[in-house]
């Protein structure tokens, strides 16, 4: 089979992962560029050996099987939406986007083209997850009582202001919940579900942005169970994400996909012969270690080869942002927000 073909827009700190990771698979390739700027595309284009560049999605030649988006938070829904118009097959970046209603458009715009929608919510692929996430689906840890899920992650104000997009409501969507936060929140959210009812704090501490750069929820589960979220930029050095998970069958703690403490009688510990890496983000932007951005890229083709939904497409991903966005509803209105 062909390899399938790729565009990828945005020339940034992720598209280079994309590339890294493209280099390590058989049946995907980049075979074009995208950016705002015709020089900066050239130069991306060039130093990592992409025979195609231009400024405009359009104009790229016509055997492109798949956009890869690589650009800010709330452009996502923009370039999915340019990009299912041309009848090009979508793998975004996370989160899907910022509002609702974009959310609603690129899931739509993708169905009634009849291309895939796939979302980089890459700590789904790592194999402790999976085997978490199967063993809670049939029920074998038992009925979720409590649960503490942290996202404590550094930033310094060079981050944000690194990009006139970072920290920004209208772009980034918000802070630490919306950026760094938005794979544990949308690990949680695919474990557990969403909670039922939300009541959330957040301030800005520490950095100089319109955004919030700590915060703190409380969640309701639908069967009562109770559970906090924090997430941060200000909490230095920046600490691996954390689920604390608490049935009645014992306990389990997860640390950057990791299971550090397995106390679940008769179920063998999923997490026992682990031995996969993965980027945690804690006080870093840049995803040096392509390897669950490989097994997105491969998922996302499979779904195209198989005509499959990938694993994490447009519906799975909105959780997350639902979620973050009541966490942003109650932080403003200060009351507690059921979710629907
Ligand atoms: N999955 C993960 O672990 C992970 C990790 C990091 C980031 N991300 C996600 O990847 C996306 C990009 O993040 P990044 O860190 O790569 O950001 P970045 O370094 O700022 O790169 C974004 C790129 O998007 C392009 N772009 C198009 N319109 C833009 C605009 N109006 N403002 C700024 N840039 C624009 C720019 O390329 P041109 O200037 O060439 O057009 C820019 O280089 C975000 O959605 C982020 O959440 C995911």
């Amino acid at each position: 089979m062909q390899p399938m073909k790729f565009a990828l827009i945005g020339t940034g700190n992720i598209a280079t992962t994309y590339v890294k990771a493209m280099g390590r698979i058989a049946d995907g390739e980049i075979i074009a560029v995208v950016s705002r700027s015709d020089d900066r595309a050239e130069s991306f284009a060039k130093q990592h050996s992409i025979p195609e560049w231009s400024e405009r999605l359009d104009t790229i030649g016509g055997d492109i099987d798949g956009i890869i988006i690589a650009t800010p938070n709330g452009l996502h829904w923009r370039d999915t939406c340019a990009a299912a118009a041309l009848g090009k097959h979508v793998l975004t970046e996370k989160p899907l986007d910022i509002t609702i209603k974009s959310m609603e458009r690129m899931i739509l715009s993708c169905r009634e083209s009849g291309v895939k929608l796939g979302v980089a919510y890459q700590h789904r692929f790592h194999p402790v997850n999976r085997k978490v996430k199967e063993l809670l689906a049939r029920g074998a840890l038992g009925t979720v009582r409590a649960l503490e899920v942290s996202a404590k992650f550094y930033r310094g104000q060079e981050y944000y202001d690194s990009a006139g997009w970072r920290g920004t409501w209208d772009i980034d969507g918000g802070g630490p919940f919306m950026q760094q936060g938005s794979h544990t929140i949308d690990l949680m959210g695919w474990f557990f579900g969403k909670p039922a009812t939300l009541i959330a704090r957040t301030a800005t501490l520490g950095h100089d942005i319109p955004v919030e750069d700590h915060g703190v929820c409380i969640m309701e589960f639908e069967n009562r169970a109770l559970g906090t979220l924090t997430a941060s930029t200000i909490t230095s050095p920046g600490y691996n994400p954390r689920i604390e998970v608490y049935t009645d069958k014992g306990s389990f703690i997860m640390v950057n996909n990791e299971m550090v403490e397995w106390n679940i009688d008769d179920i063998d510990n999923p997490g026992a012969s682990s031995n996969f890496s993965s980027h945690s983000g804690a006080s870093s932007a840049s995803v040096a270690d392509t390897t669950l951005h490989e097994r997105v890229v491969e998922d996302f083709i499979g779904a195209v080869h198989e005509n499959r939904e990938p694993l994490v497409h447009g519906e799975e991903a909105s959780r997350a942002t639902e979620i973050i966005l009541g966490i942003y509803e109650s932080a403003k209105t200060k009351r507690a927000i059921p979710l629907k």
